[in-house]
């Protein structure tokens, strides 16, 4: 059996030592593409921090490639291949798109790269391209969400961490940020999207319910079975709240 790319078991994270997530188990092979759903408060984006550093792990392993990165700083996670995407946006509004790009550049350590690496950006995102020189702050909330995705693609990749990429946009634009993170995946970056948009399906391979911090289910796109299409209805509405 090939090394997952990322493999967490047993994690119990939280900030100031209050732990939000138990217990938790999350594998992820080599080109793998896992979207995490659950309700508000699930601990979601508490995982995807805790992946690059950025909550207090107290319990529990995550490796990548084998390795354990819990003693890594977070600029080291990134040189060795993670990026995230944070849940907000959170472009740096008085930076032009392009400097906001070369942050992303600084941040993976891929300085010398950064002109090849955002004409590879622009290609995938070309409203960016034609809104280089624009600040980052009056672009709309939709371009924002795109540079946001641009800045983490600078550091090129090979786990993406992507939360909440689609809230608050129009689903025309949703449509293009899922189908952007299918390419991505396709061209071999491994994915791990959190999301409230399940039309997350049509692109993820895997889909993860956590609840109250645990992992409530894992289970493959292909296999999306009613149990599951069940605990993802319950992680939304709460437990017999279905609307349908
Ligand atoms: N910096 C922080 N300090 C203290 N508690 C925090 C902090 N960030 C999050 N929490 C708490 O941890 C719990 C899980 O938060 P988290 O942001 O991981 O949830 P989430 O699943 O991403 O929710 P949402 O769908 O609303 O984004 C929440 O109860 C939240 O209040
Ligand atoms: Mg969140």
């Amino acid at each position: 059996m090939t090394t997952p790319i990322l493999s967490i078991r047993g994690m119990c994270a939280g900030y100031d030592n209050v732990s939000v997530v138990t217990d938790l188990d999350l594998e992820l092979s080599a080109g793998g593409f896992v979207a995490i759903v659950g309700s508000n408060g699930a601990g979601k984006t508490t995982t995807m921090r805790s992946i690059m550093g950025l909550a207090q792990v107290t319990q529990g392993v995550i490796e990548v490639d084998g390795k354990s990165i819990l003693s890594m700083r977070t600029s080291e996670r990134v040189q060795m291949g993670i990026a995230l995407c944070p849940e907000g946006r959170a472009v740096f509004p008085t930076l032009t798109v392009e400097e906001n790009l070369q942050t992303g550049a600084m941040a993976g350590r891929r300085w010398q790269q950064r002109n090849s690496d955002a004409a590879r950006v622009y290609g995938l995102l070309p409203r960016l391209g034609e809104r280089q020189t624009q600040q980052a702050g009056t672009l709309s909330g939709g371009e924002q969400q795109q540079l946001a995705l641009g800045r983490a693609l600078m550091s090129a990749p090979r786990l993406l961490l992507v939360d909440e990429a689609s809230l608050g946009l129009a689903p025309v634009i949703v449509d293009l940020v899922f189908d952007l993170l299918r390419d991505i995946n396709e061209a071999g970056t491994a994915i791990i999207a959190v999301e409230q948009n399940i039309g997350i399906a049509d692109v993820a391979k895997e889909i993860a319910v956590i609840e109250h911090g645990m992992m409530a289910s894992l289970d493959s796109v292909h296999g999306l079975g009613e149990g599951l299409r069940r605990s993802a209805r319950e992680a939304y509405f709460g437990t017999g709240g279905s609307n349908e």
